[in-house]
């Protein structure tokens, strides 16, 4: 018999008939002539309701369907006398796929903590809570595609290995084959290089944006979808070691053109979740954040405010608030400082604009005051920066003196500089991290319960 995906048999309105229902037992309650088990194949949070009469298949059959098993079940749909699901299955035949020994199946219990079940990532999945986080992603990953397609861009797949720092930060984890015990040295005692796998140096990317441009330069709209490496020793629960950014760059666009598309695009991708994925995110608030919703829908229905960084810092200097980290015009703005604006101050999202170029990177367009960038940074309630972006540096000789000015190596950004003496033109982009978007829209606390497999410091085991 074919397979009816536990979402759609709770749908069936077929009473009397047969299905067939895959999936992983959650729990199971009953007595000892009538057993009811609660089936879950990950196609919904809602788990299907097995009605077992025990002597039908006999004791010793029955005792390994315990939670964690996962069965094959024929049986007739009938209407559910029991709260809160309309549909259960009256079991016929029980194949057993697989046991789960209760003494040692570390899902037996319920109610195990977020912490806990970051050591059993393996497991995780199976829990409601991973499941709803998991699927959610699925769904806001096929929203950012039908964003873009819908409005012109171009999937632009863009290298992991590179031998550039787009971001000019210098964190980054190398990629070589050469042996760390043995490695061949030139003469002046440095690493050789030349006889590694590349024939120079190489590092995993930190941002697609610099192979993005060349993209932009060319197909006008383009967005990169794509795992990004930064080996920042950051143990925070905002930061990843490998995450996931969204990276569109336009042709033709300047910062305000860059801002209204990065604040209809985060619209559009909460009131996606909204629309999407109803009974996660209720499941979601219910457990973890009861504001969640509400600030869903306060986020899609009211502008997000403007303001330069120059202004932002003038309000914070203002506020009386004692801060960890002190602020002045020059520092960069930590998360607690984003966060007053945002929480406190504004009470909305805050695009922050014009910061001080010392603190930005080098591709940045640079202002006529000679001090400030035309930097863009998307600040959130409970996450702080989830977008930063920029117009473009699009002038040769600009763009030269900052790369001069910061101290970078220009021969591997060679490529880079190069549409800047072809046809350049004025253009802007954003990169939004994935993972602080999903840590928005699922309401969670901690980046590592937002990405199946979190890798942050020492911690890559599964
Ligand atoms: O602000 P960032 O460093 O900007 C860039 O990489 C630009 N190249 C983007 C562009 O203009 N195309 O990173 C962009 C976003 C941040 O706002 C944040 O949401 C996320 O990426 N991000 C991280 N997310 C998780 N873990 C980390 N270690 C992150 N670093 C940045
Ligand atoms: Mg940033």
């Amino acid at each position: 018999m074919k397979r009816t995906k536990i979402a759609e048999a709770l749908q069936l309105k077929n009473f009397g008939e047969e299905v067939n229902i895959k999936g992983w037992v959650r729990t199971r309650r009953g007595n000892k002539n009538v057993s009811f088990v609660a089936l879950n194949d990950g196609s919904t949070i809602n788990n299907i309701q097995i009605v077992i009469d025990i002597a039908k298949f006999g004791e010793e059959y029955f005792k390994p369907i315990t939670t964690g098993a996962c069965l094959s079940v024929n049986g007739t749909l009938v209407e559910s006398q029991g709260q809160g699901q309309s549909v259960e299955i009256q079991a016929k035949e029980i194949e057993i796929y697989g046991t789960a020994d209760p003494a040692t199946y570390p899902l037996q219990k319920k109610g195990h903590s977020l912490e806990f079940l970051r050591e059993i990532a393996h497991l995780r999945p199976r829990t409601n809570t991973f499941g709803a986080i998991y699927r959610m992603r699925h769904h806001m990953s096929y929203a950012i595609h039908k964003y873009f397609n819908d409005n012109g861009f171009y999937y632009f797949h863009t290298p992991i290995i590179t031998a550039s720092d787009a971001e000019g930060a210098g964190s980054m984890f190398e990629v070589s084959t050469l042996s760390m015990n043995d490695l061949p040295r030139t003469k002046e005692g440095k690493v050789d290089f030349s006889q590694d796998f590349f024939g120079r140096q190489t590092n995993l990317t930190v941002s697609g944006q610099l192979e993005g441009e060349l993209g932009a330069m060319a197909l006008g709209l383009i967005y990169t979808f794509g795992p990004t490496f930064r080996a920042e020793n950051s143990n925070t629960p905002r930061h990843l070691a490998e995450f996931w950014m969204i990276e569109p760059e336009m042709a033709f666009y300047d910062i305000k053109d860059n801002m209204d598309l990065a604040e209809d695009f985060l619209k559009y991708l909460i009131q996606y979740a909204l629309d999407n994925c109803k009974e996660d995110i209720e499941f979601l608030a219910k457990m973890y954040d009861n504001e969640l919703i509400d600030r869903l829908n306060f986020v899609v229905n009211n502008n997000f405010v403007r303001l330069t960084y120059t202004e932002g810092v003038k309000i914070l200097k203002e506020s009386g608030q004692k801060f960890e980290f002190p602020v002045d015009w020059g520092t960069d703005l930590q998360s607690e400082h984003e966060r007053y604006l945002v929480e406190k101050h504004f009470k909305r999202p805050v695009i922050l604009t014009d910061y001080p170029k010392e603190i930005k990177s080098f591709y940045m367009k640079q202002n006529d005051d000679g001090k400030t960038v035309r930097a863009m940074d998307v600040l959130f309630p409970k996450i702080g920066e989830i977008i930063g972006g920029s117009e473009r540096e699009s002038d040769y000789d600009k763009l030269m003196n900052r790369v001069k000015e910061t101290g970078m190596n220009a021969e591997p950004i060679w490529w880079y500089l190069e549409t800047r003496k072809f046809g350049t033109a004025p253009h802007a982009g954003f990169g939004l991290g994935f993972e602080r978007l999903m840590l928005f829209v699922t309401g969670m606390t901690n980046i590592r319960d937002v990405i199946p497999f979190p890798r942050t410091p020492n911690n890559a085991d599964f």
